[in-house]
């Protein structure tokens, strides 16, 4: 029996899935009267493909993985939310993860009625992988790992992940949503040989698309089946798709803005440091830093005032203290860096 036969709920596995109109029948050249659309031309009066294809064949062969492989979703918040659904029986299940991570893990868990359980993680912000495998039980059926971790920065110890992905009994949920920025590698090639493993990619931070709502998630064939049975039928619309298929085609793009982030998130670094206002800044592998501040209410507060938002993470364990800054544009992170030397005059 496979993993997935083992913690799959029985509504879902017995799930007869809606058939739309465009799963019937999606050839092109056709007179189309079987989705009750309007006929009258707007670019966008019929309905998208519900099976993306051309999309995931292009995202497929940028990942250098089968077709088969790939799911797409509203952000990878879709993503999340799907696997809770088909792996997490409400009120029975769980999921287990660490803390402090990405909220929407336990707002999702939340939302479906199952319990959420996580540990914290160690001083140096790594797993305390013991004490995780420990946390879970016979009903523990998915494990979210960010890495790069939303909001600490920093990418969890490669051997960590693969003993988790060797240990834990259900599914491991890698989100990779910052892998662009980081030194570490994907587990994009370590796929074949977890079947347990699903990672979760967006192209809302390097690819520069936040507004588009896309992510992505990679799995075994068994898996992505399963997130596409109970997927709503339209799930991408037909504007997200066109943009991103115009914009995979210049992945070089993407590639110089990732430079240039890692440049300035050197640079700001840097800077930040001389700072006295500064106590320390976390080593980052994404496209943020997290900066403790002697008093970070006060200096957040300051920021506002002059229309510069950070994020205020310093209330959060391990974080104490810590504004979160997103690296932007050298012009903005000048402005941000001469705001705070104001500040400190
Ligand atoms: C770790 C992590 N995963 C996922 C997301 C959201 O991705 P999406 O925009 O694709 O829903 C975020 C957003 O901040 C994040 O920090």
């Amino acid at each position: 029996m496979s993993i997935v036969d083992k913690i799959i709920r029985n509504n879902i596995r017995d799930l007869v899935p809606y058939s739309s109109a465009r799963d019937e029948y999606s050839g092109n050249d056709a007179i189309f009267l079987d989705a009750n659309e309007n006929p009258f031309f707007t670019g966008v009066n019929r309905y998208p493909d519900p099976n993306q294809a051309k999309l995931k064949v292009k995202i497929a062969q940028l990942n250098n993985i089968s077709y088969e492989r790939v799911f797409l979703g509203n952000g990878s918040d879709e993503a999340i939310d799907l696997l809770i659904r088909a792996f997490c029986e409400p009120g029975i299940d769980n999921v287990v993860s660490v803390r402090p991570t990405y909220g929407m893990y336990k707002v999702l868990a939340n939302i479906n009625n199952v319990e959420y359980r996580d540990i914290l993680l160690k001083e140096d912000y790594q797993i305390d992988k013991e004490a995780l495998l420990k946390l879970a039980d016979l009903n523990s059926t998915l494990l979210f790992l960010s890495s790069p971790n939303n909001p600490t920065s920093n990418s969890f110890y490669h051997e960590d992940i693969v003993y988790i992905l060797e240990n834990f009994e259900g599914i491991v949920v890698l989100d990779e949503a910052y892998i662009d920025f980081s030194s570490e590698r994907s587990f994009m090639d370590s796929l074949d040989n977890y079947p347990n493993l699903v990672i979760l990619k967006t192209f809302s931070k390097a690819w520069g698309m936040a507004g588009i709502r896309l992510g992505m998630a990679f799995a075994s064939r068994e898996i992505i089946a399963i997130l596409h049975k109970i997927k709503y039928p339209y799930n991408i619309n037909k504007l997200t798709i066109n943009f991103a298929l115009q914009k995979l085609d210049e992945p070089e793009e993407k590639d110089k803005w990732v430079k240039l982030i890692l440049e300035q998130r050197n640079i700001l670094n840097l800077a930040l440091m001389k700072l006295k206002l500064v106590k320390e800044i976390l080593p980052s592998d994404a496209n943020f830093l997290m900066v403790r501040f002697v008093n970070a209410r006060d200096v957040y507060n300051y920021l506002i005032e002059r229309k510069i938002i950070l994020r205020d993470r310093s209330k959060i364990e391990l974080c104490e203290g810590c504004l979160r800054v997103t690296v932007g544009t050298e012009t903005e992170n000048k402005t941000l860096l001469k705001t705070l030397q104001e500040y400190e005059s």
